[in-house]
């Protein structure tokens, strides 16, 4: 693994909107995809990357990128929900990326079968997909209240790979925004990536927008190394870097002093 060999290297990015931050972001991959058009890219699903898919679009439209040349990778989907649910997380990739993208060839895109009889040969394959892709070259990520990253909630082990999760009820809670504000209606399991696939990737973007995500990525970004926080992983990667919005550094001033550089190095 690339973290055992190279030091870890925790960037940060504060912008004063959501919309600023996704435009940095979005930056940051075209950089990559000038060096490397066909480079794997690992997405996220949830409110916060939303503005990212639109700048990335705006960008494809504009010819500044070429958005079907990439594959694709998804974090993770819900356990048990259709495809064709408004709410499945291949639902939200196609409404809010891959049917912006035309002539994109579907057999770029890799997302976790939820409804797969077999949980664990499918998550198994994914790794196997991944891997026979030459590993993710850019993942982003989002941050969940609790510190998960993906589906990952606190208490995975940094080891684990691709699996099936149960979701907690902060995790559920927090989602049931999407399903009529109705926590039953939440699916209580998820397949996802696990940290070592995450850790893998040869650079991570992290998104944080909003006072909701202000005490987790603070922890991630200063506090211990722990499974109690799964985002804290991410401090021994080589190539991190913590896009955040003002409402999400804003609680703490410590934060703002910890990221008042806008390449400040974190170790
Ligand atoms: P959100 O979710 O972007 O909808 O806040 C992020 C996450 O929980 O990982």
């Amino acid at each position: 693994m690339a973290t055992e060999k190279t030091k870890p290297n925790l960037r940060a990015s504060i912008s004063f909107t959501p919309e600023q931050m996704a435009k940095k972001a979005a930056q940051e991959i075209k950089t990559l995809l000038e060096k490397n058009p066909y480079a794997v890219l690992g997405l996220a699903t949830g409110s916060t990357p939303i503005p990212l898919y639109e700048e990335l679009i705006r960008m494809h439209k504009a010819h500044e990128i070429d958005l079907t040349k990439p594959t694709y990778f998804n974090l993770d989907e819900y356990v048990g929900l259709p495809v064709e649910h408004p709410e499945s997380y291949h639902s939200y990739m196609d409404k809010h990326f891959f049917n912006h993208i035309p002539g994109l060839n579907r057999l770029k895109v890799n997302i976790l079968d939820g409804n797969a009889p077999d949980k664990e040969a499918e998550c198994r394959h994914f790794e196997e997909k991944i891997d026979a892709a030459g590993g993710i070259d850019l993942q982003i990520l989002g941050i969940g209240e609790n510190g998960h990253i993906g589906f990952s909630e606190p208490g995975t082990p940094f080891t684990e790979r691709t699996h099936l999760v149960e979701l907690t009820e902060s995790t559920r809670q927090a989602n049931s925004r999407f399903f009529d504000g109705k926590i039953e209606r939440v699916p209580t399991h998820a397949l996802t990536m696990g940290l070592a696939t995450i850790m893998d990737a040869r650079k991570v973007i992290l998104l944080a927008s909003g006072p909701k995500k202000a005490e987790s990525t603070y922890k991630a970004a200063s506090g211990e190394v722990t499974e109690d926080l799964p985002a804290s992983t991410l401090r021994n990667h080589p190539d991190v870097t913590f896009y955040v919005d003002r409402r999400a550094a804003s609680h703490y001033p410590e934060y703002v002093k910890l990221f008042s550089s806008p390449e400040a190095v974190l170790r």
